[in-house]
């Protein structure tokens, strides 16, 4: 068993997250996912990175103090990880005790060997990037990474000498040629700021407070970099060796966007160094998520809010444009229409109409039931090779954290078993009976290939590998079936259940919502409007409609459509049975809070009490979506 710690940058919780920030978590997620299924040892971080002059401004904007203004983003920041499903295993906030101690002894060690000094610091700021730059690094006298205005700083300041381990860490890079990938990126750290010289780095401030405080200097702060930094290991227990999860060190991975590729290759190992602590294996800079007009934010006012494109097009369908579409190294263009062209063509029509042929064709030509292959030809012999290259090519492409092309890898088999449906034509075999085994072994093909499917899409989707597994008739979880990857482990005598489509393809004439807007409710069509008797408000009022949390959610054996799910209102926990096992995983419900009539009557459902009923909107392409406050606010609040 080998061992997997994967990091995220932490965000700044300047403002809430778009779908930039939503990409490079769901890739390490992915990966996390994957590392876990092999059997590795694997621990995966992300956090928030509150301290410095950027949030204390913002929330002096605002009129509140700086704690009080992350505590309100970093709980949005909370929830949208939990709504991708997002599986990490700690999330640290460097404005926590344990965070804050291992940094100011971290600090106080440098300091107490030499490796920082005092004195005076003159140079530019830039507060967006919180970042230091020489009068020659400018680019016309702005911003190098970003372009803003830069603020000429002058005030007394500890320095870290990285001038002093400049030569270690070349030799590091040349030596490690893993170390920072993409390779473009080594070159770019090697040739624009190695090779220069490194000059020593201002590590605190003076005229601000929103920070960690340097131990044996209060009036200074921590660089917010030094301290951001840090949460890698903090978050480990360090300086606590003892503490058990210190094992995950070294990272494997610390996967961050290419603008901050530079404090993670150059300030960050020359801390370790310093530090006598061992280096990450690599640092992984991804490009970012474009749109016409360059990168995403919120000055511009051209971002994208993530839990509008789940609430709209579902979860799967957005972690799948987001790994699929950029190849992982690359930047990449974010458009609607790319978005709606991978649903419609890769999930729909390939991955959703491979598993609704297979499942008519045996319901129309065995009963349901998956019969065991009576011999193979080499049509069927091809489709097993496809299958071994696909596993074997997600491997590979994994191991390289290309994601676009291990999921490329696993759609290979879906576009190949769908033509094999073609060319094996079971509709004729099954004009002729004394072709039944033949008809049989096709059959059992198809529904193999969609079981190993399933299985190889766990790490990278979170609700559809169950979906096509419960639809297969499989028990358990595919998320279990890691091992069973070989040709041939589809139970023969298996009754399947044929369901909903998994992707109802996306109408492109249908009203889509704008960028950054909550999309509007579908209307209803004039039949259904003109149906529904009108009330009048008292009659409204005798529905209670509450906030609940969900505490546990879990699916009902048996009943393919069903979870039974925890919740608490008003103060107390009751159980509510509900119809949304096919568009919900139970796991992306916890914690979330929920919309239900309380004062319904029980009821049971499949011998299950359900205490209440849970509110979801369904359209016509038979999508369902649950209705939820636009923000926490607390289970027990009225809804009306
Ligand atoms: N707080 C620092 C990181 C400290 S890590 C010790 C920071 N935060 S950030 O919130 O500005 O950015 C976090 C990450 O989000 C960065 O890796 C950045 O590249 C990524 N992205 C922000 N916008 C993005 C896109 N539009 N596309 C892809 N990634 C994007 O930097």
């Amino acid at each position: 068993m080998g061992k997997f710690y994967i990091t995220t940058p932490i965000y700044y919780p300047s403002d809430n997250l778009h779908i930039g920030h939503a990409y490079t978590t769901v890739a390490a997620d992915v990966l996390a996912r994957y590392h876990r299924l092999i059997g590795d040892d694997t621990y995966f971080l992300t956090g928030t990175d509150e301290h410095g002059q950027k949030i204390q401004r913002k929330a002096e904007a605002q009129g509140t103090s700086p704690q009080a203004y992350v505590d309100g983003i970093v709980a949005g920041i909370k929830n949208l990880w939990q709504r991708l499903a997002i599986t990490n295993d700690d999330f640290i906030r460097t404005t926590e005790r344990r965070h804050e101690l291992g940094v100011q002894e971290i600090f106080r060690r440098l300091y107490e060997q030499g490796d920082i000094y005092k004195s005076e610091y003159e140079g530019w700021y830039c507060t967006p990037c919180e970042s230091f730059w020489l009068q020659r690094q400018l680019a016309e006298g702005k911003c190098p990474d970003c372009g803003r205005e830069v603020e000429l700083v002058k005030e007394e300041s500890y320095f870290f000498r990285l001038s002093k381990y400049a030569d270690r860490l070349l030799e590091h890079i040349e030596a490690n040629p893993d170390f920072i990938q993409p390779v473009s990126r080594k070159n770019e750290m090697v040739n624009n700021f190695l090779r220069p010289g490194l000059e020593d780095l201002a590590v605190s401030r003076t005229t601000f407070n929103w920070g960690i405080q340097v131990p044996f200097d209060p009036k200074h702060v921590v660089y917010v970099w030094l301290d951001a930094l840090s949460n890698y290991i903090t978050a480990l227990g360090y300086p606590d060796t003892a503490d058990p999860n210190w094992r995950h060190w070294p990272a494997a991975v610390h996967l961050v966007g290419k603008e901050i590729v530079r404090f993670h290759t150059i300030i960050w190992p020359i801390a370790l160094m310093a530090l006598g602590l061992p280096l990450p294996k690599q640092i992984y800079g991804h490009g970012w998520l474009v749109l016409d007009g360059g990168k995403m934010s919120k000055s511009k006012g051209n971002v994208i809010d993530p839990l509008v494109l789940i609430d709209w097009y579902g979860l799967d369908a957005i972690r799948y444009y987001l790994l699929r579409e950029i190849p992982f190294g690359a930047d990449g263009f974010y458009s609607k229409e790319a978005l709606i062209l991978r649903i419609n063509n890769d999930l729909a029509n390939d991955l959703g109409n491979l598993l609704h042929r297979t499942l008519s064709m045996l319901e129309r030509f065995s009963g349901g039931r998956v019969a065991a292959p009576a011999g193979y030809e080499p049509l069927d012999l091809e489709v097993q090779a496809v299958a071994r290259e696909s596993i074997s090519g997600l491997e590979k492409h994994l191991g390289r954290l290309e994601i676009g092309d291990a999921l490329a890898s696993v759609f290979k088999l879906v576009g190949k078993t769908n033509k094999y449906i073609d060319d094996a034509a079971p509709w004729s075999l099954a004009r002729r009976p004394e072709l039944a085994d033949r008809l049989a072994t096709v059959l059992y093909t198809m529904a193999e290939t969609l079981r190993i499917t399933a299985i190889l899409l766990t790490p990278f989707l979170v609700e559809t590998p169950g979906k096509i597994w419960r639809q297969l008739g499989l028990d358990g979880d595919p998320a279990n079936a890691w091992k069973q990857l070989t040709w041939g482990g589809f139970p023969a005598g298996t009754l399947t259940v044929k369901g909903d489509p998994i992707f109802p393809r996306i109408e492109t004439k249908r009203k889509e919502p704008e960028a950054a807007q909550a999309p509007a409710a579908p209307p209803p069509s004039p039949a259904e409007a003109k149906t529904v008797a009108q009330i009048g408000i008292e009659e409204f009022s005798r529905i209670d409609l509450r906030v609940a949390e969900v505490l546990a959610a879990e699916r009902v054996e048996g009943a393919a459509k069903l979870l039974r799910l925890t919740v608490r209102v008003n103060g107390a926990d009751r159980q509510i049975v509900a119809g949304i096992a096919e568009h919900y995983a139970p796991e992306a419900l916890v914690g979330r809070e929920i919309v239900v009539v309380a004062n319904l009557k029980p009821a049971k459902l499949r011998g299950l009490l359900s205490e209440g009923m849970l509110l979801a909107a369904s359209n016509e392409q038979g999508r369902v979506v649950l209705i939820t406050p636009e923000q926490r606010i607390g289970q027990g609040s009225r809804v009306k």
